[in-house]
Parts: C-alpha cells; structure tokens; sequence
C-alpha cells in the first residue's frame, strides 16, 4: 500500500512537473499574462526559495506548496486532485515533525478534502480556496450520530469543504487568505427545495484534539462556517466571517459537543447566530451525551438581524456548561446572547457567564426560549424536560432596542438561577412592557428600566452577577513565531 501510494505520488510529481515544464515553454506571450495573472504561482515555482514568519500553535519540519502538486489558481481548474495529493504526501510527516501546505495567491476552485494530523494549512495574503458548484465533487457523508440525520432534512449530507476526523494538532491559518464557499449556488437550491442532501459547511472537523484556526476570511459559505465537532481543546481566533444578512444559516462559528475552546478577536456579519454552542439534537443526542463545556468567548463583534450574538442551542442534548463571554459588540442583531432549548431536548444549559455587551440596535437584549419547535423527528422523548440554570449577565449597555427582555421557560421546569446585573437599555420608542418574562427565577440589581418581577430586584449596591475568576486550560496556550521555507521535499 505505502509503496504504491509513493510510487502514485512520484507519478504525479513527474506529471506536474512536466506540465510546469510544457506551460514555459508556451510562446512568451503566454507566460507573460499567466504571471500578470497569478503572481503567486511563480513565487513558489520549483528552485526558488521563499521564506517569511507567521505565528501558530506548532511549528513545521516538512513544507510543500500547492503548486508542486499539480495547482492552477486561475479560479476555473479543479485542483480538488491537487489538495488531497498534497495532505497525502504531508501526512507521511505526522510523526517527523509534521507538515504544512502552503497555499500562494491565486484562485483555487476545489471539492471538499480531509487534513492529516500535525498538519498546517496556510493561505497567503491573497490566496483564495473557492468551495467548488460541480455537486459531483462533494461527497455524500453519513450523518452526525448525535444528529440523527441532516440538519436540512433527513439522511446523509455533503462532506464539508474542509474536513477532517480523529486528528490531533491541525492549524488552519494565513496572512488573512480566504476561503470561499460561493454559497449562492446552495442558497437558492436550498430555498428552491433542490436538495436531495443537507448542505456542507464550511471547515468541519470531527473527533479532533487540538484545532487552531486563525488570520483567515470565510466568505459566504454553503451552511455553517466553522463546525468542530466531538472535539477538543480548540483555538479560534481572528477570524473575518461574511455572508449576506439573508442567507440561510451561514451561522459563523459552531462548537458542538466540544471541550475547552476559545474564541477570539473575531468579526461575524452572517444570516445566522454568529457563534452557536450546540451538542446534539433531541434523543440523537441525548443518547450520545457529549456535551460542550469550558468555552469563552471574548472580543467578538457581530452583525446578525435576524439570529442571536451568541446561541446557546437549538441542539444542546448533550449539555452545555460553563461558557463564559466577554466584551461581545453587536450592531443591529436580533438578541444578544439566546438560550433556545424545548421539551424532548434533556440535557440543560448552566453556569453560563456573560459580562460586558455593547449592542446598539436590538430586538431583545435578553432572550430565552423554552418551546424551540424544531425536531429531528416525532420520536423525541416528551419526558426529556432540559434543566437552564446559572445564566448571569452583568454589564450590558443596549441602545436603540425594541424590547429589553423575552424570558420563556418551560410550564412546571422554570429556567432558575438567573442573574441580571448593571444594565442600561435605551429604546427605540417608548416601551408598554419592556420586560416580557414567563417560567423564569432569579435576581436583578442595577437595570434600568427594573427587570419583570419573577427576577426578585436585589438593590443597586447588591454583589454584581459572578463570573468566574479561576482561568481555563485554553487560558494558557500561546502561539509561537515560525519560519516558512519553502523546501523541494516535496
Ligand atoms: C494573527 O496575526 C497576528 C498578526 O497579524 C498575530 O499577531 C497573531 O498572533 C496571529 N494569531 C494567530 C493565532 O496566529
Ligand atoms: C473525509 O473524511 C470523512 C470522515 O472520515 C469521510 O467520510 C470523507 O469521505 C472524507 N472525504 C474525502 C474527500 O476523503
Ligand atoms: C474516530 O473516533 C471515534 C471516536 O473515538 C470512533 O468512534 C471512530 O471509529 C474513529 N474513526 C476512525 C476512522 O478511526
Ligand atoms: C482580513 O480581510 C477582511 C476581508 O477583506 C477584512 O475585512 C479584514 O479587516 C482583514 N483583517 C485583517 C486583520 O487585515
Ligand atoms: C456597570 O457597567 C458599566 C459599563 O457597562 C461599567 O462601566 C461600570 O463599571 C459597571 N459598574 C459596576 C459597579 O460594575
Ligand atoms: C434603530 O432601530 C431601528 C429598527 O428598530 C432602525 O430602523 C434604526 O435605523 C435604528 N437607528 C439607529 C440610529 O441605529
């Protein structure tokens, strides 16, 4: 096996080669105007050596471009061969000091491909991946055990255009290069009832430890952009998200059932929740039981009118627990942060931490709903009544809002423990009933104008709402300068 798959590789070194060989000895003419074209494919040609610094969480011993597998960036040429060639090749150095595939400028139409393990995936300045319209190159993957089935209708969905499963240290970075997923083509057959399967995301990696993504721009993607799922120990950081106001369910950043994650310095314009913590829907998930835990989230900026800043669910049925945010700015968004759960959901939402909101032009600031209609199927389990307690809030200053708070709980299992501390809301226009609040408990002090009356007002001068002063193990991990060099070990 190992021998035929280097002798294949060997096969399309001498091919892409040949090819590099044949397009320069093109008349000049020729040349001239692929090199004004895409600058970036003569940067790395063969025998020149390029080097620059970046920062990640693990450097690399073994480096490769995407040109020397055959890539054409001229944003018509499939290089979906190309992108699996190169991660095959990088993926010998999993255990030597891993290996990163260097991206240059240029437009790189592309099918869905997998990373390896101890592998780096860098995008330059202005590199482009495009997530290919040929239908035919996405694969048809099985549905997410704790799903059931596909989040758009039932049975199995298109393979996310970067993916990957059980892989330890993956980076996904660059000099803010770009992915993407030219969604509109999945968007209108998604509203044309087109699709026979769910749509893929963007970057979705499965049964992972260690995931860094960073210094990168996703544009309009098929679905959701970033989905780590069953995953842990993750970095998300500087990432730009765009895609029309509009566009359905191109929810920016979505850890489900994962474990220690941090999320920062990011900016999310999106038709969707900007960031959605998620684990599992309805008896799918309750019988896998991962839930997402030790998650914070700080320097987020959004822009979602129709969805939430930050959603807590839907699909929360392997639990989800401690999640702390911090200095989240929102213009014109729909709520701040959502908790959305229903009856047949199980599991619970608590010790949720949420401090210093800025958000101008509002819905709801404050928003919790106990009669999520949204199920996988008629099986779910009545009984499956989901806990929500330990929701704190303090902190938030909200201009130009229509209604300051939606409190729903469910009939007989109130949401308990809620904390609503200094808070300032401003309105649009005068409000009848600024507080909307059913099957809730808790405490307030300090909001203006005063919380419904189920949330007992402590006081100005009561202890403000907690948040946790310990740090997380996501606290601690720093990135490190490392040295591209472009090497012809590939
Ligand atoms: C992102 O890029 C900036 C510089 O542009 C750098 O300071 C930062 O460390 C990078 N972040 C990561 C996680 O690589
Ligand atoms: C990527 O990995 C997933 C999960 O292991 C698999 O189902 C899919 O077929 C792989 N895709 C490609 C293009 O190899
Ligand atoms: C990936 O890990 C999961 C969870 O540990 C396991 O169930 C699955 O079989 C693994 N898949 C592969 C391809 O090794
Ligand atoms: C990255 O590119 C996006 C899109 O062009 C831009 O909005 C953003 O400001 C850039 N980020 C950085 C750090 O340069
Ligand atoms: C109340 O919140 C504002 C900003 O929202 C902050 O400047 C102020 O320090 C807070 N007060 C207390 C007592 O925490
Ligand atoms: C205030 O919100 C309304 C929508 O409720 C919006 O039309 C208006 O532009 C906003 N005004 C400002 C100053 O942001």
């Amino acid at each position: 096996m190992e021998l035929q798959r280097s002798r294949s590789i060997s096969l399309t070194l001498i091919l892409a080669t040949w090819l590099l060989l044949m397009a320069t000895s093109i008349g000049p003419a020729e040349c001239i105007r692929r090199k004004r074209q895409y600058p970036g494919a003569d940067e790395s040609r063969k025998g020149e050596v390029s080097t620059f610094k970046y920062t990640a969480a693990n450097c690399r011993a073994h480096t490769a471009s995407l040109a020397d597998f055959g890539g054409v960036g001229d944003g018509a040429t499939s290089n979906t061969a190309a992108f699996r060639a190169a991660v095959s090749h990088l993926s010998q150095f999993s255990s030597s000091g891993g290996g990163m595939l260097f991206v240059p400028a240029g437009r790189w139409l592309t099918g869905p491909f997998n990373l390896t393990s101890s592998f780096t995936l860098f995008l330059d300045r202005d590199a482009v991946i495009l997530a290919t319209q040929d239908t035919s190159e996405w694969p048809i993957i099985e549905p997410l055990p704790s799903y059931g089935r596909g989040r758009d209708g039932p049975g199995g969905r298109y393979s996310s255009l970067i993916g990957g499963s059980n892989l330890t240290d993956v980076i996904i970075t660059g000099n803010n290069g770009t992915i993407d997923g030219q969604g509109e083509f999945w968007w209108s057959k998604f509203h044309g009832n087109k699709l026979k399967y769910t749509r893929g995301y963007l970057i979705e990696l499965m049964h992972s430890n260690q995931i860094f993504i960073s210094n990168l721009t996703l544009l309009n993607s098929p679905a959701w952009n970033i989905h780590p799922v069953y995953s842990s120990n993750i970095v998300v950081s500087g990432i730009t998200i765009l895609a029309p106001v509009h566009s359905p369910n191109t929810d920016g950043i979505n850890p489900d059932s994962c474990s220690n994650v941090r999320i920062e310095d990011c900016y999310i314009v999106s038709g969707d929740d900007c960031v959605a913590i998620k684990s599992g829907w309805d008896e799918y998930g309750i019988s896998y039981g991962m839930p997402s835990q030790h998650i914070i989230i700080r320097r987020l900026t959004c822009i979602s009118p129709t969805s939430a800043v930050i959603a807590l669910g839907s699909e929360m049925s392997g639990g989800i627990q401690d999640v702390r945010a911090e200095d989240i700015t929102a213009i014109d968004s729909e709520s701040g942060v959502r908790i959305k759960t229903a009856v047949g959901r199980g599991a619970y939402v608590k010790d949720i931490y949420v401090r210093r909101m800025n958000l101008n032009t509002m819905k709801w600031v404050f928003w919790m709903t106990g009669n999520y209609k949204s199920h996988p199927d008629d099986k779910y389990d009545p009984s499956a009544i989901p806990v929500v307690d330990g929701i704190s809030y303090s902190e938030v200053v909200a201009y130009n809002v229509t209604m300051a708070a939606r409190l729903e709980g469910i009939p007989n299992a109130p949401f308990t423990g809620i904390c609503i501390s200094n808070v300032t809301v401003e309105f649009v226009k005068p409000s009848k009933l600024p507080w909307y609040c059913t099957d809730v408990k808790g405490v307030s002090s300090g909001v203006t104008p005063a919380a419904c009356a189920p949330l007992l007002d402590e006081g100005a001068g009561a202890a403000p709402c907690p948040f946790p002063s310990d740090t997380l193990p996501m606290d601690a991990v720093e990135f490190q300068q490392c040295t591209y060099m472009k090497s012809n070990d590939a």
